[in-house]
């Protein structure tokens, strides 16, 4: 496996490499980040992963600072996995100057995640799209865990002729249901005794309208003041089409339950993909 800092090293290296499989990554790497990487060799010849937390994509309040950087751990784990070239650039190489030009995302970035978050979804898309185009991937992988993240992507790689195969990869959990992600490791011992709660709690979204209940504004208030009465503080829990995003119709069939909720200061996400038989 190589790793490369550079950008210039980086292109010199994959220059004749036709069947490029990526996948992007922040670091502090776990088993949900690993299965992507163990599904993208069915992708691509050359497995390529990047370590970099992007500074674009992250609030003036938000843990830029703290976002738990473990680059030698993630190193070794990426060739147990078999990848073949880890890039891991610093600021200045992916960021030669200001970065001026901002991918704007679609409009179903302002909300969401993107509503508590603003500028995020612009910030994630330019850095998507620059690393594409850096690397030129036949194929890139995305956890499903950031639903609303992947179906930009999508939606960004289809609407600007990107020819990269966006791939999704299923959400890994902990034994107790809790959806792995690198800032679980922020939760204190009584808040990770807490956190599956949240997907718990999207489960029973999915029992009540596969029961047949239709009326989503009720569940979801329901339960965002179960979540609120269990100490969470909870930015939204909302039921949509899983094809559009948009909010869900009573005669959609495929849809997606999408949770964000605060534990003290770790936000969690998570979300349940269902699909529900057409009502008479
Ligand atoms: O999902 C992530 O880790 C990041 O948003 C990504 C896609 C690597 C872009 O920085």
């Amino acid at each position: 496996m190589e790793i490369i800092s550079r950008v210039p090293e980086l292109r010199e290296r994959l220059h004749n490499v036709s069947n490029i499989a990526f996948v992007p990554t922040m670091g502090n790497l776990h088993a949900g980040h690993i299965s992507l990487m163990e599904q993208a060799r069915q992708h691509g010849d050359c497995i390529v992963a990047s370590i970099f937390v992007n500074p674009l994509q992250f609030g003036a309040n938000e843990d830029l600072a703290s976002y738990p950087r473990t680059l030698a751990e993630d190193c070794r784990k990426l060739y147990a996995a078999g990848v073949d070239v880890v890039f891991t650039p610093n600021e200045a190489d992916l960021y030669p100057q200001p970065q001026t030009v901002i991918v704007q995302a679609p409009p179903i970035a302002g909300e969401l995640c993107g509503a508590y978050r603003p500028g995020h979804f612009d910030g994630v898309a330019t850095i998507v799209l620059k690393l594409f185009n850096l690397l030129q991937p036949q194929a890139a992988l995305f956890g499903n865990k950031d639903f609303q993240q992947l179906f930009i992507i999508r939606e960004m790689v289809r609407q600007l002729n990107v020819p990269v195969a966006i791939v999704a990869g299923e959400t890994v959990r902990e034994a107790d249901g809790l959806a792995m992600s690198s800032r679980n490791g922020y939760l204190r011992p009584e808040q990770r005794v807490e956190a599956p709660r949240l997907f718990k709690a999207l489960q029973q979204v999915v029992k009540t309208v596969r029961d047949g209940r239709r009326d989503f504004k009720a569940i979801e208030t329901q339960t965002m003041q179960y979540l609120t009465m269990m100490g969470w503080i909870v930015d939204y829990i909302e039921v949509r089409s899983a094809d559009t995003l948009a909010a869900a119709a009573a005669n959609d069939r495929n849809l997606v339950v999408l949770g964000a909720a605060r534990l003290g200061k770790t936000r969690l996400i998570d979300n349940i993909e269902f699909c529900v038989p057409q009502l008479n």
